[in-house]
């Protein structure tokens, strides 16, 4: 089983950027922390991390013509700006669970808008980067569920 874990902008910041809200780890140790879980599970992980809006349109849909089973995205800020991005996600139908490391409910008003989370089976928030393996666990569970 294929799944793609899909990071948007400043998520190649990890561990830099705002320790405070995302914690101090770096995307590298992120991506590293969710292969061994993946492969813990039997599953085939494809990471991807963009700052481009278009170029995570172009995944999206690359996880469907590759046949993944299904994606794990944290779209960053184009949570709350990207129709593209939800519209990717229910173009390839393709089983999706949103993870964001903070706890977007208790920020500003703002990042109260997801537009992607309408296509999404599953929202984690605010379980800092662990948020990622939970995420990843859902979405095995309920494709397992699903067959
Ligand atoms: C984020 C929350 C977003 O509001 C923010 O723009 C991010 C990260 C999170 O993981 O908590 O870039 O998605």
């Amino acid at each position: 089983m294929k799944i793609y874990i899909i990071n948007g902008p400043n998520l190649n910041m990890l561990g830099v950027r705002e320790p405070d809200k995302y914690g101090s780890t770096s995307y590298a140790d992120v991506v590293n922390m969710i292969d061994g879980h993946c492969k813990s599970l039997g599953v085939t992980p494809v990471f991807y991390q963009s700052n481009h809006e278009g170029d995570l349109v172009d995944k999206i849909q690359e996880a469907y013509f590759e046949g993944a089973s299904g994606i794990v995205i944290n779209p960053g800020a184009y949570t709350h700006t990207s129709i593209a991005l939800l519209d990717a996600v229910s173009a390839t139908r393709l089983p999706t669970v949103e993870i964001h490391i903070s706890n977007v409910e208790e920020r500003e008003d703002f990042r109260q808008v997801s537009y992607i989370r309408a296509a999404c089976i599953k929202t984690i928030t605010g379980h800092g980067v662990s948020g990622y393996n939970e995420a990843v666990d859902f979405l095995v569970n309920y494709l397992k569920e699903e067959k």
